[in-house]
């Protein structure tokens, strides 16, 4: 099974938004009433750290943000590789709740194909938020930086950034080369806060759920979003290993 590739479906996506189908496209149409769903939108990508991607999904869905996810191809792999799970276009919702552990039946959450670049986020007029990468490949911060738009996750954080909304990097590469430095200062200097998948431990954590919560709640710090995720720092040393 090739897993990397769509599913036969002949290009749109069983599930998913279809031009005409998508709450995107119902809400702010040519009358100029204002949208009400205004996604983030989230690109995961081929970077060790699918557990991150996860734990973050989780929090916008927890914290009642609607969601526009879109997985790269090599995504596909490392999830594979490191949960033994696909996501398939056709079926990407039951294979994303499977995943991530949350019923998505309620939850305002959309798929585009990373390939689709006529979808939604690839362009500056479609409501949005912001954009988190997570986690971020060495080669998706570079595109981001550089304005390649290889994919739509590529595309979508360039526009996010052009737009001046937030957009969140988690690179997750070691160690880094100058060209990896270079790309994130450059995406540093557009806007973006860059969130290195480097966990903490000073919020008491004892497995790794828990230092996974962590960089989430991190990364959802850097959108704004609010979350119970970890510990914050009080101010007392070892409180936090004393309450665990
Ligand atoms: C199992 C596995 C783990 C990988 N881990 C990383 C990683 O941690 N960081 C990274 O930058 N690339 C990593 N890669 C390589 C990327 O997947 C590859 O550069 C890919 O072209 C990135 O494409 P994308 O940015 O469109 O997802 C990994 C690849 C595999 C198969």
């Amino acid at each position: 099974m090739d897993t990397t590739q769509s599913d036969g479906s002949g290009g749109r996506p069983a599930e998913g938004p279809s031009r005409s189908g998508s709450p995107s496209q119902s809400g702010g149409g040519s009358d100029g009433a204002p949208d009400p769903r205004v996604p983030w939108v989230v690109g995961i990508t081929g970077a060790s750290g699918s557990l991150y991607a996860a734990a973050v999904l989780r929090g916008l869905i927890d914290a009642g943000e609607p969601v526009d996810l879109i997985v790269s191809k090599a995504a596909r792999l490392t999830l594979i590789d490191e949960t033994g799970r696909s996501v398939r276009d056709a079926h990407w919702k039951d294979d994303v709740s499977a995943w991530i552990g949350r019923e998505l039946a309620h939850a305002d959450v959309e798929y585009w194909r990373a390939d689709d670049f006529a979808a939604g986020p690839s362009s500056g007029s479609y409501r949005a938020k912001g954009f988190i990468a997570v986690p971020a490949t060495a080669a998706a911060c570079a595109g981001i930086a550089l304005g390649l738009s290889k994919d739509l996750i590529q595309r979508a954080g360039e526009v996010n950034l052009k737009e001046r909304r937030p957009v969140v990097v988690v690179p997750r590469e070691t160690p880094a080369s100058r060209s990896h430095l270079q790309h994130l200062l450059e995406l540093h200097d557009a806007g973006a806060v860059v969130v290195p998948a480097t966990p903490a431990f000073y919020a008491g954590s004892r497995d790794l759920d828990q230092v996974v919560d962590f960089l989430a709640g991190r990364i959802l710090d850097a959108a704004g979003v609010e979350h119970g995720l970890y510990r914050r720092w009080k101010g007392d040393l070892g409180a936090a290993r004393d309450d665990a």
